[in-house]
């Protein structure tokens, strides 16, 4: 895999444009390290499709809501809201598992437990209800499955698969939804800043580290 990843440093003065360009790096170096689809077998192609299912169907709700129940800014509160909103509205996490199940990838156990521990470090990290890191970790969640989809697609086409609302969707109303949250980080560093030892960029490393499992899974413990 690719070992030229952004390392991001740690500041608490960082500036709201610096975060959101430390951010957009990370998504272009993950994006980067995608492998070749041409190079993955059918079984690869599900493990993959498989182990982001897993992650997103049951977590992305819970974790906005996390991220929600953290800030303090009726800006970011607003934000939040809005996207939550949307998803449960729309049942997104129907359209996933309706997603999954078309390219024949619906999670097995294995799957599930693939991801388990570095899903679990996330699930502890946003149990820490820090608002600013919460929102950079959303941010760059939100902003990598932007910029995923198109891949993602194409794996479910090589399976066999038409159905693509899921990736359609999330291919465009993510690109709004990541600006907002951009947006919502900067009024929420206005009131409410991140505290003294902490690592701006600690959640979304972790989450990096999980979808580099939901990429790579093995290949990933390899290059460890
Ligand atoms: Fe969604």
């Amino acid at each position: 895999m690719n070992t030229t990843l952004h390392m991001p440093q740690q500041s608490r003065n960082e500036s709201h444009l610096s975060i959101q360009q430390e951010v957009k790096g990370m998504i272009d170096d993950l994006m980067a390290s995608l492998p070749e689809p041409n190079s993955l077998t059918s079984e690869e192609r599900r493990g993959l499709i498989a182990r982001y299912s897993t992650v997103l169907e049951g977590n992305f709700i819970y974790w906005m809501t996390a991220s929600l129940i953290a800030v303090k800014s009726d800006e970011a509160r607003e934000e939040l809201l809005e996207n939550l909103h949307e998803e449960v509205r729309d049942a997104h996490p129907d359209m996933l598992r309706r997603f999954a199940i078309a390219a024949h990838a619906f999670p097995t156990d294995k799957d599930a437990l693939d991801v388990n521990d570095d899903l679990t470090k996330m699930r502890l990290f946003l149990g820490k209800l820090s608002a600013v890191q919460s929102l950079t970790t959303m941010a760059f969640f939100e902003g990598f499955i932007q910029r995923f989809m198109g891949y993602l697609a194409g794996l479910a086409a090589a399976q066999g698969s038409t159905e693509m609302e899921y990736t359609d969707v999330h291919g465009v109303c993510d690109i709004e939804h990541t600006e907002g949250l951009f947006r919502a980080l900067k009024s929420e560093m206005a009131i409410n800043p991140l505290a003294e030892g902490q690592e701006l960029y600690e959640g979304a490393r972790l989450l990096r580290k999980l979808m580099e499992k939901v990429i790579f899974n093995d290949k990933v413990l390899q290059a460890a």
